[in-house]
């Protein structure tokens, strides 16, 4: 007898009427029509199957700190790495293992079952890499948890910045990270880049980086990270977040860059909820929109995705944990709204964030975990439309969280309606 039989759903890649069966925490089966004995079926009615939320970029350490000490006004990336720097010497581990636990909460709610956040190096108590270490003890039975050991203020330019990183490491954080663009000058950024992935190298890490992380278009990490990677053999294990540089370069410059980017093997974060926000501060008008040359990769057959980055803290007073809410924003800023952009949009939150992750039995398929969840939402293009609806999670064949199917009921001229925001499927012209 099987545990857990879902019918009727739909799945990401567009089959419709299928069902998933799970026995022993995995995916035993996945075929339209299925009918078999299970301790539980659910009948999906139609709606989104799909296998959980990823966010592949994030800061743990800052969530849900807004306005501690007090608001960043300027809304740039400087003024919040100010902000935080006033904020870390009165920060408290036990306040910080509480807001990142309520940020789970919200992210288990919202079907995001894997995130990597960065966690600042910087100080030398190392205090937020023992509180999100206790954090990512405390959620692994329901989120996995990846930390990035984050050099903030900057590897090279922090006194002591090299060897907080390494015993950052030594705790136990799993990836090399960096911001080369926040050294001191351009040679100082390379020289960080080099020195990180050779930390990477000799201790067998991934590396991921904010590279980038600006308008200037001078800015060309990017090209050290992929170089590096190439060098000692990271192939496969580097990954770029931000990289908003790319945005403003020149054109011929971006037509050699892209293909040693896919030569590297060095994957892509864009954060569009983040870049829309900081970049373009010092332009008047026309400002760009700042993010990452988000298309032109993937067609370069580089593996992109997006980051959540950050949720309530110093650079961001919005956000919510929720992985639909970053591809819709994603999808307007790069412009990606024929279908196969579309589609890429939701991977980029699901199957390619995953990817970025290593993520082991991610997916809809047997023999892997039996984690997934149901939208309400009939595809991926409805789900990134309404920020759908998350009806249930599971996570290993467990059912994590539920929320009540949302339909309004309204009168309007004497005519009573339900309202649920579903396409209507009218096909006539
Ligand atoms: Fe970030």
């Amino acid at each position: 007898m099987l545990d857990l039989l879902i019918t009727n759903a739909s799945l990401p890649d567009g089959r419709t009427g299928m069902s998933v069966a799970v026995q022993n925490g995995r995916i035993t089966e996945v075929a339209p029509g299925l009918s078999a004995p299970a301790a539980e079926t659910v009948d999906a009615a139609g709606y989104l199957l799909s296998p959980p939320f990823c966010d592949p970029h994030f800061h743990m350490d800052a969530c849900l700190s807004y306005g501690l000490p007090r608001v960043n006004e300027s809304g740039t990336l400087l003024e919040g790495i100010a902000v935080w720097g006033e904020l870390k010497p009165t920060l408290k581990a036990e306040a910080i293992i509480e807001r990142a636990l309520t940020y789970c909460d919200w992210a288990v709610a919202k079907g995001l079952l894997a995130i990597r956040s960065h966690v600042d190096t910087s100080d030398a108590s190392l205090l937020a890499v023992d509180a999100l270490l206790e954090v990512k003890k405390r959620v692994a039975t329901y989120i996995d948890l990846q930390l990035v050991a984050f050099p903030q203020d900057g590897v090279l330019r922090t006194p002591g910045g090299v060897e907080n990183l390494k015993r950052a490491l030594d705790k136990g954080v799993d990836i090399v990270g960096g911001i080369p663009h926040f050294e001191r000058t351009m040679a100082e950024g390379a020289a960080s880049v080099k020195l990180l992935c050779e930390i990477a190298a000799e201790r067998g890490k991934p590396v991921d980086m904010h590279c980038d992380e600006t308008d200037d278009p001078m800015s060309r990490h990017i090209e050290t990270l992929a170089f590096e990677t190439q060098r000692l053999g990271l192939q496969g294990r580097v990954n770029g977040s931000h990289c908003t540089s790319m945005h403003s370069m020149d054109n011929y410059y971006v037509s050699k860059l892209l293909p040693l980017i896919a030569e590297s093997g060095v994957s892509i974060v864009a954060n569009p909820l983040i870049n829309i926000t900081l970049q373009g501060r010092h332009d008047t008008y026309p400002k760009r929109r700042g993010m990452t040359r988000v298309p032109e990769l993937m067609a370069a057959g580089v593996n992109v995705a997006f980051g959540h980055d950050c949720a309530m803290d110093p650079w961001y007073g919005m956000g919510s944990g929720d992985m639909l809410e970053v591809a819709h924003m994603g999808l307007h800023v790069a412009q990606m709204t024929s279908q196969a952009g579309i589609q890429a949009c939701f991977d980029a939150v699901t199957t390619r964030a995953a990817q970025v992750m290593h993520l082991q039995g991610y997916g809809l398929e047997p023999g892997c975990d039996a984690s997934f969840l149901l939208l309400q939402a009939r595809d991926a293009g409805e789900a990134i439309r309404l920020r759908a609806n998350r009806l249930k999670v599971w996570r290993t064949g467990r059912l994590l969280a539920s929320t009540a199917e949302v339909k309004t009921s309204l009168v309007v001229d004497g005519r009573p309606a339900q309202v649920s925001f579903l396409h209507p499927g009218i096909r006539e012209p």
